[in-house]
């Protein structure tokens, strides 16, 4: 196979970190790829906050947490995301979202045009940036939920980003702590060759 395929069936979501920031040289290259990622019309809408504040994402990620409605609604539905690295959705004790990865991205987009579709394009590339540099990430919604809170409406105000700019998502990057998560086997018959 492809060595660059490879690479991107053994992608992983990343859900516990090591206490050890993410050097700014590997930083700086997965913001590029974001960068690089396409946009429709290449607008160009999106932008992306980077936050290793502890404190700051801390705060972020237990409030995500609290508009996490999935588990409320009936846990016993629920089918495990991840036996080594336990989601949200599995471990009922985990308060914060962001599962304390020292580097939170915020992605956001102007809306209009094919919005969600440009931050899923600039997602994917740095999580795949992330794991071609040997690091860990993971995607994470329910972010204009969350910053549609006082705390949130301070946040980005705080950090600049423009009015007419929502938040879609956010991509955590760190360490992964502990072992390789087994590869998720995917479900059969999901190409349809016409
Ligand atoms: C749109 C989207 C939202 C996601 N939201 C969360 C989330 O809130 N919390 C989380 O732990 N994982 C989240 N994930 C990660 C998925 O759970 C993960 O990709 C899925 O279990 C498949 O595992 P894999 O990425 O290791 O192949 C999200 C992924 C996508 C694409």
């Amino acid at each position: 196979m492809n060595e660059m395929i490879e690479k991107i069936i053994t992608r992983h979501a990343i859900r516990k970190f090591q206490d050890r920031q993410v050097e700014e040289s590997k930083l700086e290259q997965i913001l590029q790829a974001g960068l690089y990622a396409p946009s429709a019309g290449n607008n160009q809408y999106s932008r992306i906050v980077v936050c290793q504040d502890k404190e700051v994402n801390l705060r972020l990620g237990r409030l995500n947490r609290s508009m996490d409605m999935v588990q409320t609604a009936d846990p016993e539905k629920i089918r495990p995301v991840s036996a080594e690295q336990p989601s949200i959705r599995d471990d009922l004790s985990i308060k914060d979202a962001f599962y304390g990865a020292p580097t939170v991205l915020t992605i956001f987009v102007r809306d209009g045009y094919y919005a969600h579709e440009d931050v899923a394009f600039m997602a994917e590339n740095m999580w795949l940036a992330a794991h071609f540099l040997g690091l860990g990430a993971c995607y994470i919604g329910r972010a204009e939920k969350t910053f549609d809170t006082d705390y949130g409406r301070e946040l980005r105000q705080k950090w600049g980003v423009p009015e007419d700019m929502t938040p879609v998502g956010h991509l955590l990057l760190g360490y992964r702590e502990g072992p390789k998560p087994l590869d998720k086997p995917r479900k059969e018959g999901r190409i349809i060759r016409a």
